[in-house]
C-alpha cells in the first residue's frame, strides 16, 4: 500500500514499502553481509547495559584482538562507520602542536592529512603516485627529516588497491620515540596483519568489507604507549563522542554510560567475528588470497590489466584499469542496473582511469568471481 505524507500543505510525499534492490556488491564497500550475521541483527534489542549485552561487548573485544592478532586491552567497536574509528585514533593520540608525519599513497591518506590538521597538529606528509607504496628506507628519511610525534600510513589503499608493507616499521617508529598509527579499513580479516608483532600503536578498521557485516560499528585499538600518552595529554581530548577515557570507562569494568550503544550492529559485529574464529583466522586470509588470485587470472585472460604489481596488490580490492576507447562510468552503470552488480570507478588521480573490484568478507568466494568475469565477457567490447 502507497501511503501519501503531506509536508507543510504543498508538498506530497509517497511512500510505498520499502523495496532495495538485491546486488553482488563487488565495489570497494560495503561488501554483502554473510546471511548468519543479517539474521543476529534481527534478534531483539536489549538495553545497552544489559548483562546479556555486556558480556557480548567482552566478546567483541576478545574477537577483535584475535582478528587483529593484539592483546591491547583498549580494543573497542566505536559506534560510527569506519572514518569514526579513524577520527577516534587522531583525536586521542594528536595533541595541539605534535608533528605527524602522514604517507600519502592515495584518498584516504589526504583524509588522515585534513583530520589531523583540524586537531591542531603540525601535519608534515610525503607522497607516492597512486598505486605505489613506501620503502622502509623512504620512511626512515622521513621520519629522520620530520621527527613526527606520530606516523601515520594506511594498510591497504583503497582508492588503488595497494598494500603498504609494515614489517619494520614499528621498529622504526621505537627508534624515533614515535607512535605508529595505521589504517586497517580494507584489510582486516582480508590480509594478514600483526599489530603487535609489527609494533601498531594504534588502528582503526571497519565493519563492511573484510568482516562481512554492515556498516557502523567499527573497530578501534590503541596499545600501552599510545594509551600511556593519552594519560599523559595536557589537553582533554577534543571529540567528547570519540574520547578513549570517556570510551573505556564503558567498555572496561566501570560500565558507566557513554552512549546508547547501536545493538543490533553490534549483534551483527559479534556474529561476523564469530564466523572468522570458525573459519579460522588464516584459512579466511587465505580464502582472500585465493579467490583474489582467481579474479587476476580471469581479469587477465579478458586482457584487462591490473594497475597495481603483484608484489603490493591486496587481496580485498583489485583496481583494473580501464581499456583505451572503453566507458567506465557507462560499463559499470550497466553492470548495475542490468545485473545487479556493483563495482567503483577510481577516486582522485584515478577518477576515469580504472574500475575498483572488491571480495570482500562473505562476497570472497569463486562464484562472486565467475559472476562478474561471465559478465564482463558479455559486456566488454570485443
Ligand atoms: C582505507 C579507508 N579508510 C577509511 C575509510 C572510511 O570508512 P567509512 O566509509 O566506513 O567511514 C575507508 C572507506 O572505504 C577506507 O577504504
Amino acid at each position: 500500500m502507497t501511503l501519501t505524507v503531506s509536508i507543510n500543505n504543498d508538498r506530497r510525499l509517497q511512500l510505498a514499502p520499502l523495496q532495495i534492490p538485491t546486488r553482488l556488491l563487488l565495489g570497494p564497500g560495503p561488501s554483502n553481509a554473510h546471511p548468519a550475521v543479517l539474521q543476529a541483527m534481527n534478534t531483539p534489542p536489549v538495553g545497552h547495559l544489559d548483562p546479556a549485552f555486556l558480556a557480548l561487548m567482552d566478546e567483541i573485544q576478545t574477537l577483535l584482538r584475535y582478528v587483529w592478532q593484539t592483546e591491547n586491552s583498549h580494543t573497542i567497536a566505536v559506534s560510527g562507520t569506519g572514518t569514526a574509528a579513524m577520527e577516534a585514533t587522531i583525536a586521542n593520540s594528536v595533541e595541539p602542536g605534535d608533528v605527524v608525519l602522514v604517507g600519502v599513497m592515495g584518498y584516504f591518506g589526504n583524509r588522515l592529512v585534513d583530520m589531523a590538521g583540524r586537531y591542531g597538529a603540525d601535519v608534515r606528509s610525503i607522497s607516492k603516485p597512486w598505486g605505489e607504496v613506501f620503502s622502509l628506507d623512504e620512511l626512515r628519511t622521513a621520519m629522520a627529516t620530520h621527527r613526527p610525534a606520530i606516523l601515520a600510513l594506511v594498510h591497504a589503499e583503497t582508492s588503488t588497491g595497494a598494500r603498504q608493507p609494515l614489517e619494520g616499521v614499528g621498529d622504526l617508529c621505537r627508534e624515533f620515540n614515535c607512535l605508529l598509527l595505521v589504517d586497517t579499513v580494507t584489510s582486516l580479516g582480508g590480509v594478514p596483519i600483526f599489530l603487535d608483532e609489527w609494533g601498531v600503536d594504534l588502528a582503526y578498521s571497519c565493519s563492511q568489507k573484510g568482516l562481512g557485516c554492515p556498516p557502523g560499528a567499527s573497530p578501534f585499538t590503541m596499545s600501552p604507549r599510545a594509551a600511556e600518552k593519552l594519560q599523559q595529554r595536557r589537553h582533554k581530548v577534543a571529540n567528547w563522542y570519540l574520547d578513549m577515557t570517556l570510551l573505556s570507562k564503558y567498555w572496561g569494568s566501570d560500565r558507566i554510560y557513554h552512549h546508547t550503544a547501536p545493538i543490533n550492529l553490534y549483534y551483527a559485529l559479534r556474529e561476523a567475528l564469530r564466523l572468522i574464529a570458525e573459519e579460522g583466522l588464516e584459512n579466511c586470509w587465505q580464502r582472500h588470497q585465493k579467490n583474489a588470485e582467481y579474479l587476476w587470472q580471469g581479469l587477465e585472460d579478458l586482457e584487462l590489466t591490473l594497475h597495481v604489481p603483484r608484489e603490493f596488490r591486496l587481496p580485498t580490492l583489485t583496481t583494473v584499469r580501464i581499456p583505451e576507447g572503453v566507458d567506465g562510468k557507462a560499463i559499470s552503470r550497466q553492470l548495475l542496473s542490468e545485473y545487479n552488480i556493483e563495482i567503483g570507478g577510481g577516486l582522485g588521480e584515478l577518477a576515469g582511469k580504472v574500475w575498483r573490484v572488491g571480495l570482500m568478507g562473505f562476497n570472497s568466494r569463486p562464484e562472486s568471481v565467475d559472476r562478474l568475469l561471465e559478465v564482463l565477457r558479455q559486456v566488454l567490447p570485443k
